[in-house]
């Protein structure tokens, strides 16, 4: 029996007013999967809004009495990732000390978010196909599998269709996961939404950092509007956080914001009138621009650039 389901919209409540068409499109989407155990899978950006979508589906679902537990797929090696998801047995393998349930059975009657879904080993690509086929787990070490009732949200910013041309995807995983997909837009096809996302993201980081008059100048929105976004809402997020630091006062002003938001050719993507820059040079302009929106997280940066941290290290080094 559910525990004191949420009221609809009790979903909201993380969410953004957002008015742009392509948001509200998402939002629909969401709202009409909502209801159904269907397995989805969001797409987008990095920092678009996916696990914000996704806390969204299930606080608006039947499983909102229960919990939605999320795990990063790309952060954990193969064996101690299927531990984390299907749980073991004590001594199957090195430091399995006593017997573990999963995410699966944690989140009985919940959600499960597989955030990056696209960095799970072909191995482990198998097993999820196998819940997502029969409903069952086998923990690591056991032979028997436990039924579970778990809701299944994929989240992913990489193109998958091409992860399964290079061999690195499993189709049938795929077309399993992607019964629903739904793409999150990046933020800047939707500038509409940049004011009211300010707002909001003024409001709660004036209460999370303790400063009460927290405003913002006109004049950082207008730079808001004209940049590029490649971190999307997080780096909006990241922007004024900083910003909102560095005023003192509270008064957030155009010099309080990252450089890259002053500095107009690192805004939106252009092509010079006159082309005097090498293809080099381009690439390692824009690789410094996503590095210091990233805040020189080159995990993250590399994501956004489509390499891999292996690639990017290689091209720093040889800057
Ligand atoms: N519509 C929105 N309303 C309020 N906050 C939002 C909205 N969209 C995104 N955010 C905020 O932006 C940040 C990034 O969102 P989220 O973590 O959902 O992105 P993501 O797409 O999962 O990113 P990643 O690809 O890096 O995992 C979070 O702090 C989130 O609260
Ligand atoms: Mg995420």
């Amino acid at each position: 029996m559910p525990i004191d389901p949420k009221p609809k919209d009790a979903a909201l409540q993380f969410l953004a007013a957002v008015p742009s068409q392509p948001f509200q499109h998402t939002l629909e989407m969401a709202r009409k999967v909502a209801p159904f155990d269907t397995s989805i899978l969001i797409t987008g950006e990095t920092g678009v809004g996916k696990e914000v979508i996704a806390r969204y589906i299930h606080s608006a679902s039947r499983r909102a009495g229960y919990s939605m537990l999320s795990v990063n797929c790309g952060a954990l090696p193969e064996t101690l990732l299927e531990s984390e998801l299907f749980g073991h047995r004590a001594g199957s393998f090195t430091g399995a000390v006593r017997d573990r349930n999963g995410l699966f059975e944690q989140a009985a009657r919940g959600t499960i978010l597989l955030d990056e879904i696209g960095d799970i080993s072909l191995s482990t690509q198998v097993k999820l196909l196998r819940v997502l086929q029969e409903r069952e787990i086998l923990r690591i070490g056991e032979s028997i599998p436990r039924k579970v009732d778990t809701r299944i949200i994929a989240a992913t910013n990489r193109n998958l269709e091409q992860a399964v041309t290079e061999g690195r995807f499993r189709e049938d995983l795929l077309y399993r996961l992607r019964v629903i997909e739904i793409v999150v837009p990046p933020l800047r096809e939707r500038p509409q939404d940049i004011l009211p996302l300010t707002d909001y993201l003024v409001q709660k980081l004036s209460v999370r950092l303790g400063i009460p008059n927290l405003r913002l100048d006109d004049s950082c929105l207008k730079r808001f509007r004209a940049y590029y976004w490649p971190g999307n809402v997080r780096e909006l997020e990241n922007a004024i956080e900083r910003a909102a630091v560095l005023s003192g006062t509270g008064e957030i002003k155009p010099e309080h914001l990252p450089p890259q938001l002053l500095d107009p050719g690192g805004s939106r993507q252009h092509v010079d009138s006159a082309p005097s820059r090498s293809l080099r040079e381009v690439e390692m302009n824009y690789i410094r621009t996503v590095l210091k929106a990233t805040g020189g997280h080159r995990g993250q940066a590399a994501k956004i650039l489509g390499i891999s941290p292996a690639t990017l290290w290689r091209k720093l080094k040889n800057e």
